[in-house]
């Protein structure tokens, strides 16, 4: 069974981008450090709206992902520009409860895992749901006060793995539920 997992960058005070979308804040962290593994194993990607037109706007060079990427959206959107002899992205949008496109999503994985891309309330979608897993966060040495929420929800997690990267803290949790005060 693959495994749904959030994985993102944020600040240390829970944003994963500033108000105006922009990213400089992250774009300028040292970026030798990579998570090959994370990325062997994944079989298929989602992404919000604003995610998609932050890519479309700031792509250098070709569609970077060659696994299905469900863009959910109630707009129509363009599809990246590409090369005339490079293959078509397989970019598939869609619009409405996220979990009438998660079968489809899974099989699309390939029995890898799907990697919830962001933003944070599309994060929040999947755990409305019950079909979050995991949250990896790298959380970079950065604070901006206000901005795009890292995950707008009241959940309890299990501390899984920490890791140090460069500058960032790496950390791998298990999603459990709802907030037990909640509950
Ligand atoms: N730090 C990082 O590593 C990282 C990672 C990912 C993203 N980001 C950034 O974080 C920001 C995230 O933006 P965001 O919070 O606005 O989130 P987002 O998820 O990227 O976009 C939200 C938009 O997606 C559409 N949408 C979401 N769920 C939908 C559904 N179930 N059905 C149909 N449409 C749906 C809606 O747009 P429409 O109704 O207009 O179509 C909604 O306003 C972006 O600036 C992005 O670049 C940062």
């Amino acid at each position: 069974m693959p495994r749904t997992v959030y994985y993102t960058v944020t600040t240390l005070d829970g944003y994963i981008a500033d108000p105006s979308d922009s990213l400089d804040w992250l774009l300028r962290q040292p970026s030798d450090e990579t998570d090959d593994t994370f990325f062997a194993g994944i079989g298929a990607t989602v992404m919000g709206a604003t995610t998609y037109e932050w890519l479309l706007r700031n792509l250098e060079g070709p569609w970077p992902y060659s696994m299905p990427t469900w863009v959910m959206t109630h707009r129509e959107l363009p599809m990246p520009s590409k090369d005339e002899d490079s293959e078509d992205p397989d970019i598939r949008f869609a619009k409405g409860s996220v979990a009438d496109h998660y079968v489809e999503m899974c099989m699309a994985t390939g029995d890898h895992d799907l990697w919830i891309m962001g933003g944070g309330d599309l994060a929040g979608q999947f755990v409305d749901e019950g079909l979050l897993d995991e949250i990896i966060t790298w959380t970079a040495p950065v604070t901006l006060g206000s901005g795009r929420p890292l995950l707008p929800r009241r959940l309890d997690l299990e501390l899984l793995e920490v890791d140090r990267k460069g500058p960032f803290v790496v950390s791998r949790h298990k999603v459990i539920g709802a907030l037990a005060e909640d509950q």
